[in-house]
């Protein structure tokens, strides 16, 4: 390919997951097709139970047992085994989740330290990054707070600066502001957009919010297991 850059970042071909309830089968995703582009932003739009973390899911390689195709970056997923699988999220995906599981006994800016030094990043560009990240979103005075001692806005923008850490091709949030109440949503998804705009990453961002889904470059709806 003459221009890699025109790859999208994310590419699914007739993705399938079903589960067992009961005895009873139910199809979840049934056949979704979806490209995302570098640096675009996407919001998966659909009610609950429509299958939005099902899917996040399989795009984080975090799960077997889907049918389909999965490209992350032009990689194939299923030709990948699991340290290939590993090292693709390591180099192209970030995570924010609507839970921000920040470590408990860890301090803001550690919570953002830890996944480069996993990464293999020198301990001082990692703090360095952290600072950066958690300052851009108004922490600058917090970075020593534990999670315990923030509030439920400044713990998911320490999630999200976590997310961001490792400069992700494609962050991967599941309802990023969906246990928040709807003024302090309002403003840490812009501050999310703006970061991850800022960063020039792509972003796919699940959503029951017709109103937050309306802030992104591009809406796609789940309905029935299949993208509309
Ligand atoms: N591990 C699982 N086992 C059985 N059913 C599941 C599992 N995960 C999700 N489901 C079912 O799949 C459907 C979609 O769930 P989910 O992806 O969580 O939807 P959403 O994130 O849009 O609320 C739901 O009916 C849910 O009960
Ligand atoms: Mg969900």
């Amino acid at each position: 390919m003459s221009n890699g850059h025109l790859r999208p970042v994310v590419e699914l071909r007739g993705l399938t997951r079903s589960f067992e309830q009961g005895g009873v089968r139910i199809d979840v995703l049934r056949g979704v097709n979806l490209e995302v582009m570098p640096g675009e932003i996407v919001a998966l739009l659909g009610p609950s139970g429509s299958g939005k973390s099902t899917l996040l899911q399989a795009v984080g390689l975090l799960e077997g047992g889907f049918g389909g195709e999965i490209l992350i970056a032009g990689n194939s997923a299923e030709k990948s085994n699991a340290n290939a699988r590993t090292e693709l999220r390591r180099d192209h995906l970030g995570f924010v989740y609507q839970f921000h599981h920040l470590l408990p006994d860890f301090d803001a800016k550690e919570n953002v330290v830890l996944p480069q030094l996993v990464a293999g990043k020198p301990r001082r560009e990692a703090d360095a990054r952290a600072e950066e990240l958690l300052t851009a979103l108004g922490l600058g005075h917090r970075l020593d707070h534990r999670p315990s001692q923030l509030s439920g806005g400044e713990q998911q923008r320490v999630a999200v600066a976590r997310g961001l850490a490792n400069r992700p091709d494609l962050v991967l949030a599941d309802e990023p502001t969906g246990n928040l109440d709807e003024a302090t949503s309002d403003r840490v998804l812009e501050q999310f957009l703006a970061l991850v705009r800022g960063e020039g990453s792509a972003a796919l961002v699940a959503t029951h919010n017709e109103r937050l889904a309306a802030r992104m470059d591009r809406v796609v709806r789940l309905h029935e297991g299949v993208l509309e």
